[in-house]
């Protein structure tokens, strides 16, 4: 059984999409920790409501970003995690961090990367007039948000959208989008080279429907 270790930041919901397809569809993987780094993050309670082990690290009880990270892998490696989550973890990772778990860690980001890396994706999305727009996950590097593509889902820009609305429809293929690619980890069906993720058996690395009447990926 491969070990799931997630980090989040709040609502969780991506977190929370990944644990339920983990039970349903019996994948050889067990959940071990949610852990976070806001006190009170919604996701915490979901966990625990599930049995799931869960810990706070609050950042701000840290001097700088190395000391909370080295804290951050004392928690995780505590669980010894097979891979490790990050599902809306809103805080910028050191290198020695992210050298710490190179090729067992994975993020999830609200636009077509590498278009539009970190904040208010949508409204930059909307701004430039993009006719598309999705949602991206990746294996995690020292460069925010960036690293080789494992899936990517894609939606509908539609005319009179808003930054609500299109994160809306975003967050829908997302819940779609991380459970697959994370399944796909656990049970080993990923290459890498020359940074470019592939499925073993060739299955599309994509979701998503363009079909505007729809309005919603379906
Ligand atoms: C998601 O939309 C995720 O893609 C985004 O935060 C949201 C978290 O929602 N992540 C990033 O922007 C990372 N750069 P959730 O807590 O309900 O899963």
């Amino acid at each position: 059984m491969k070990r799931i270790v997630f980090l989040i930041s709040g609502r969780g919901s991506n977190m929370a999409a990944i644990v339920r397809a983990c039970a349903s569809e019996r994948w050889p993987a067990t959940v071990a920790a949610v852990i976070s780094h806001r006190p009170g993050a919604a996701g915490l309670a979901f966990a625990a409501g599930r049995g799931i082990a869960t810990a706070t690290l609050d950042h701000r009880a840290f001097a700088d970003r190395e000391a909370f990270d080295a804290a951050l892998a004392q928690a995780i490696d505590a669980h010894a995690p097979d891979v490790v989550v990050l599902a809306g973890f809103m805080r910028i990772l050191t290198p020695g961090f992210v050298q710490r778990y190179a090729g067992r860690l994975v993020n999830i980001h609200p636009s077509l990367l590498p278009v539009f890396p970190g904040l208010h994706t949508h409204r930059r999305a909307l701004e430039a007039g993009c006719k598309l727009a999705g949602a991206t996950v990746h294996f995690v590097t020292a460069e925010l948000d960036h690293g080789p593509i494992i899936a990517q889902g894609v939606v509908p820009v539609l005319p009179h959208d808003t930054e609500e609305r299109l994160a809306e429809r975003v967050l829908a293929v997302e819940h779609r989008l991380y459970p697959l690619a994370v399944r796909w980890i656990v049970e080993d069906a990923l290459s890498v080279a020359g940074g470019v993720v592939l499925h073993r058996d060739g299955a599309a690395q994509w979701l998503g429907s363009l079909d505007q009447s729809a309005g919603s990926p379906g």
